[in-house]
């Protein structure tokens, strides 16, 4: 018997819904808000709304895409965290009267598992270079920042991660600093393919093991700046390119020494990285050039599995499925959920 799962996604501000039969991607919609925008980042109140209008066309258009009907799901997999618990609320809550309303069973789904899981996505004109476990994956999102040893599916690790800020949040918060609009990360990344890396230089951090900080950072760019503006009021628009070259050369390197570190201390050179930072063109470039420079194995996901999205969720629960691992109607969202919650 085939098995068709519904995967929604809802834990920050993107509403997200995608198929897998079989654990094949037949569909994967994603609503983005707009709303957040003038706002320079995400208003938790505006997103959960923005989630209720969108829960349901969204759902609609993934079951007709995929040219299934509800009536022939077999489960739904939903985000349960961590993330923005009003936003995570709309999904559970969803889910729950949907599972109810069909007599199917939920799967509730680690928002950063299924991060790294997005590695398995297959579609039915493509299967990607899959990573072998056990493989090292660097998460880098808009609010976490974790290098994981991935067991198996189900099975990992975190081995460090940032005691403050995550790296999404360094690239948005710089942004912020030079009047870019919220997300800052990709224009950021834009601008700094045309600027010079080595013309600023910013504070690292020193960090005891595999753990990152970027609090740090973004205080020394703020009075770097601060200090350039007050001779040179316009120094931000005529250096634009070079600043943000140098920031995220800076952000980049930051990832790499500890993904390195993390590398020689397991003798893992499987590695891949997820979230939406393993978009960033600098960090996918140093993580490739690995491959010829170190030996290192390394996969890179599409972009439309590296920031939010369903897809990735659907696909954890197929996993989750074969192994009938199943939640109930006694399940709340969680802001703060941790690794192996079953
Ligand atoms: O995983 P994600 O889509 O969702 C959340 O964590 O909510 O990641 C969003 C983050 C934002 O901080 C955004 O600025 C960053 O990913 N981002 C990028 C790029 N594309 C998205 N950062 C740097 N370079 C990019 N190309």
């Amino acid at each position: 018997m085939s098995e068709v799962i519904l995967g929604i996604e809802s834990s920050c501000d993107d509403t997200a819904a995608a198929i897998i039969k079989d654990g094949v991607l037949l569909s994967n919609v994603v609503a983005r808000q707009d709303v957040h925008k003038d706002y320079g980042g995400v208003v938790p109140e505006l997103a959960s709304r923005a989630h209720q209008q969108h829960i349901v066309p969204v759902v609609e258009a993934a079951l007709k895409r995929a040219q299934v009907t509800k009536e022939e799901l077999n489960a739904i997999a939903f985000t349960r965290g961590p993330g923005l618990l009003g936003s995570l609320i709309v999904g559970t809550s969803f889910t729950k009267g949907l599972s109810m309303s069909l007599g199917i069973p939920m799967i509730e789904i680690n928002h950063l598992e299924a991060h790294v899981l997005a590695h398995f996505i297959k579609t039915p004109d493509e299967t990607p270079k899959m990573p072998r476990f056990p493989f090292l994956c660097l998460l880098v999102s808009g609010g976490n920042t974790q290098i994981i040893l991935v067991k198996d599916f189900l099975d990992m690790e975190v081995i460090g991660e940032t005691i403050d800020d995550a790296a999404g949040e360094a690239f948005d918060k710089c942004a912020k600093i030079m009047n870019l609009p919220y997300p800052g990360g990709i224009l950021i990344d834009q601008h700094a393919s045309k600027g010079d890396p080595k013309r600023f230089t910013f504070n690292k951090p020193n960090i005891p093991e595999l753990n990152y900080s970027f609090s740090g950072l973004k205080t020394s760019f703020l009075y770097t700046l601060r200090k350039e503006v007050q001779k040179q009021p316009n120094f931000v628009e005529q250096n634009l390119f070079d600043i943000c070259s140098s920031l995220q050369a800076t952000i980049v390197d930051i990832l790499m020494h500890k993904l390195k570190k993390a590398v020689a201390q397991t003798s893992i050179t499987e590695v891949a990285i997820a979230g939406g930072v393993s978009a960033n063109t600098g960090l996918r470039k140093a993580v490739l050039d690995m491959q010829n420079l170190a030996g290192w194995k390394v996969f890179v996901p599409k972009l439309a599995y590296s920031t939010d999205n369903a897809a990735m969720i659907a696909m954890n629960g197929y996993y989750k499925m074969r192994q009938q691992l199943f939640t109930n109607q006694a399940i709340g969202a969680s802001a703060v959920l941790r690794f192996k919650t079953q």
